[in-house]
């Protein structure tokens, strides 16, 4: 393990504000990409973090599952949610879903 206590959870709380990939992190967070098992750790906080939010309530639908729909071409709410699920019970979850995809 390559990162150190204090990165991981300096790294962890800058997903939790809402960073969503490296460069996102970079942003607010002054790190240094050392190598490929640097940016992998930090990869896995991102993955972990993401896995945890949910977004969907209704069926359990995390951000994580959101957000790999998106990376696969799911480009609006309409797909997104016919991927995922997610906002085909009640659908207060839409506009969040919205918010990810145009963010
Ligand atoms: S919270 Fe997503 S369908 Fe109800």
């Amino acid at each position: 393990m390559k990162l150190t206590t204090q990165e991981y959870l300096i790294i962890r709380q800058a997903v939790e504000k809402g960073a969503r990939n490296i460069e996102d992190i970079k942003k607010i967070v002054d790190i240094v990409i050392v190598d490929d098992e640097y940016e992998n750790e930090i990869q896995e906080v991102i993955k972990v973090v993401h896995k945890s939010k949910t977004i969907c309530n209704c069926l359990n639908i995390s951000l994580y599952q959101i957000l790999k729909a998106k990376e696969n071409g799911a480009n609006t709410v309409e797909k997104v949610c016919e991927t995922t699920k997610a906002g085909t019970i009640c659908t207060r979850c839409k506009t969040l879903i919205a918010d990810i995809i145009e963010n």
